[in-house]
């Protein structure tokens, strides 16, 4: 059976899915993945003069991002598929505020210096990550991070009330390949989602994971869990307070 985790599968997958990924994605979601990805990026407070995005795709945090910190802040985008991050690129192209690079690189292997961001976002590219991989994320955002740095990653998640899970298991199962075929992509790409979805679970479990690594973190769930958050922060340098 195919590792559906593996860094060859992953980049194949959105490589084959990056022409329909963005309407299909914002389709099938009914706009609610628009919504989420904004209520992650405003949960965060305070100013920033640095931001990493992680696991990009075509940059679709990017005005959420400048909405809220502003036209100034410099801002990463990291994708390792190669077609994602053409469509990054141009989402970068079109967009006002150019303080920004698309840098083709492994999410778990920022190629940047310690401390450097005041904040790190990602949305929906978590359930592509093997368990294994998870502690490597939260010890990466912790290096990356100033002290006192902020970070939200939002995934799609499974709800836990059972009806409601039946009908989740309905639309995504069926009906996002549906689209995503309409649409002219591959359904059984769109198919893998609810695998990815089902092994991912939510967000709760990677709690633990991330006080582990010494960051503070809560857990939030939006729309009956349907989307859970993770929003935390890297406790500032207690000799700078
Ligand atoms: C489901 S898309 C999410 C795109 C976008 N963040 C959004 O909100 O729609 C997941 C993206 O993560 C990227 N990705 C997955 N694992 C990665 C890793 N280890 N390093 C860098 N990019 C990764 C994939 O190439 C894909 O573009």
């Amino acid at each position: 059976m195919d590792d559906i985790h593996s860094e060859s599968y992953v980049k194949r997958l959105f490589a084959e899915m990056a022409g329909t990924y963005g309407l299909v994605n914002l389709l099938s979601s009914l706009g609610f993945a628009w919504w989420w990805r904004r209520r992650a990026v405003h949960s965060l407070e305070g100013s920033a003069e640095s931001a990493l995005d992680l696991m990009t795709g075509g940059a679709e945090c990017l005005g959420h991002l400048k909405r809220r910190f502003g036209s100034t802040t410099r801002v990463d985008l990291i994708d390792w598929c190669p077609v994602m991050c053409e469509r990054a690129r141009a989402t970068v192209d079109r967009h006002p505020h150019r303080a920004c690079e698309v840098v083709h690189a492994n999410a778990l292997r920022v190629p940047r210096p310690d401390d450097c961001y005041d904040v790190v976002t990602s949305t929906f590219g978590l359930k592509t990550l093997a368990r294994n991989e998870l502690p490597l994320l939260a010890r990466e955002i912790r290096r990356v991070l100033k002290p006192g740095g902020r970070f939200s990653l939002l995934e799609f998640s499974m709800p836990p009330n059972r009806v409601l899970r039946f009908f989740f298991r309905f639309y995504v199962k069926s009906y996002v390949p549906l689209l995503g075929a309409l649409l002219l992509g591959n359904p059984d790409n769109y198919r893998l989602l609810w695998r990815y979805t089902s092994e991912f679970g939510n967000c709760d479990a990677l709690v633990p994971i991330f006080r582990e690594e010494g960051l503070e973190v809560e857990c939030r769930h939006h729309f009956f869990g349907c989307a859970t958050q993770l929003v935390g922060r890297l406790p500032p340098d207690p000799s700078e307070t």
